[in-house]
């Protein structure tokens, strides 16, 4: 086709009006802006539609103009689910609002009003397989082109975004990160193999908008060797931290992050270490190290019989803790240092795959990045080959629906080009 007769084709178009040249199929106009939109529509199915989910959608919309004019693209939803069921078949931008809004109102999807073109299923008692099936009619109804989007804290998407990553022309991007911290088999599938570059991004699962998975990639890209990873990854175990600093008692400013809702219902799931454990982990494996979530050191900042008390009785019994945690921090002092609640991994460059993980209270210098961090800001340094001695920093959010959004969406960017 001539660049006249395209040009008339799509000053011609209605809004919306698709062609397709030889084999890529062209949005000629698309619903935001008054300009011609030469868009490739990307097709994707979301997964999870809560505060994650939705600003993603949000985000969406908002780049409409941008995603056109700067990178020739225009994301389509073919799908979206949430506990209660699914809506299937390509929405309008203004079917996706109603949708929003009908989750913002505290809605189900599965009493949404299908708009046309659109279906609604009620969820099955066998999540995994309903998200694995939902997935399955979605790609079918793109020529089998789509990327699967999991913003779910759900483990139950692990089947369907495995089919995905293995099958031609499907892609996945995931703000979860329970598949990518599981076992090492499934990680392996999902991102071990060299072509999963092409086919998997999780840059929110670790640090939110932050890019530590990037960071890893281009590390190893270049093949420099990460010898150590030092990272505040939990806001809240952050905001602890500075309260400890500033001589706070240790009941005190937990209590305190609960109020502000820094905390999980339960500071526990905050204290344990564990969500700090998971992420450290897949920086471990993208540093090589083939570990399972079982080798990991990890020390709760709470004793062992506070584990299983229920919640109003562990807040009763937090004071307990503060005398040694005041001790810990004075002595840190004393050195020159303060307490972090770190993820640290160490590379065994002797061994192929080994190395250690351990999470959990470290002294660090006060004058280190980790020892400045202050509040809630997320903090890696990555010591390697070229950063020796003075490491490479990341800090910043490290959580916030926005930003965590903002990771994803940027994760779609890269797979659609990765596909183009
Ligand atoms: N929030 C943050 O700041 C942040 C930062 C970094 C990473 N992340 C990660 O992002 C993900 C989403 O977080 P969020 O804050 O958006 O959580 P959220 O508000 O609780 O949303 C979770 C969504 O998943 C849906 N869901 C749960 N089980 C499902 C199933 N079996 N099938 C389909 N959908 C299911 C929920 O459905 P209902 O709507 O029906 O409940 C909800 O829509 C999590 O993995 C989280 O760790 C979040």
């Amino acid at each position: 086709m001539s660049k006249l007769a395209l040009l008339a084709m799509i000053f011609s178009a209605p809004a919306g009006a698709c062609a397709t040249i030889g084999s890529s199929t062209l949005m000629l106009r698309g619903g935001a802006g008054d300009g011609p939109d030469v868009s490739r529509p990307v097709p994707f199915v979301l997964l999870g539609c809560g505060g994650v989910g939705a600003a993603l959608l949000n985000a969406v919309l908002d780049s409409r103009d941008v995603h056109a004019l700067t990178h020739g693209l225009r994301f389509e939803l073919a799908g979206v689910t949430d506990s209660s069921g699914a809506v299937i078949g390509q929405m309008s931008d203004d079917a996706v609002r109603s949708l929003l809004a009908h989750k913002e109102g505290g809605g189900r999807l599965c009493d949404l009003a299908p708009a046309s073109g659109a279906e609604v299923d009620r969820a099955t008692n066998a999540p995994a397989e309903f998200i694995q099936s939902v997935v399955r009619r979605c790609g079918e109804k793109h020529d089998g082109r789509c990327i699967v989007v999991d913003c779910t804290a759900s483990g139950d998407t692990l089947p369907a975004l495995l089919e995905a990553a293995a099958t031609d022309g499907m892609q996945v991007a995931s703000a979860n990160k329970k598949p990518f911290s599981s076992d090492l088999d499934v990680f392996d599938r999902l991102a071990g193999a060299p072509a999963s570059a092409s086919k998997t991004r999780f840059e929110s699962a670790v640090g939110a908008g932050l890019p530590a998975i990037a960071t890893m990639q281009r590390l190893r890209g270049a093949a420099d060797g990460v010898v150590r990873i030092g990272g505040a990854l939990s806001g809240t175990l952050g905001f602890v931290m500075s309260g400890l600093q500033d001589g706070e008692p240790f009941s005190s400013v937990v209590l305190k992050a609960k109020e502000l809702g820094y905390t999980e219902p339960d500071p526990r799931d905050d204290l344990g270490g564990v969500d700090v454990a998971r992420k450290a982990l897949i920086l471990a494996r993208l540093a090589g190290l083939r570990l399972e979530l079982d080798d990991v050191a990890i020390e709760p900042l709470f004793a062992a019989d506070m584990a299983e008390i229920p919640v109003a009785r562990f807040l009763e019994r937090l004071p307990e803790l503060d005398e040694a945690m005041a001790q810990r921090a004075t002595a840190a002092a004393d050195r020159g240092n303060v307490l972090r609640y770190v993820g640290s991994v160490r590379v065994d460059a002797a061994v192929p795959g080994g190395g250690k993980l351990v999470v959990g209270l470290e002294e660090v210098p006060l004058t280190s990045p980790l020892g400045s961090l202050r509040g809630s800001d997320n903090l890696l340094e990555f010591y390697t080959g070229w950063y020796p001695e003075s490491p490479l920093v990341l800090r910043g959010a490290g959580a916030g629906v926005g930003t965590t959004a903002a990771g994803v969406l940027a994760d779609m960017v890269e797979l659609a080009f990765a596909r183009a």
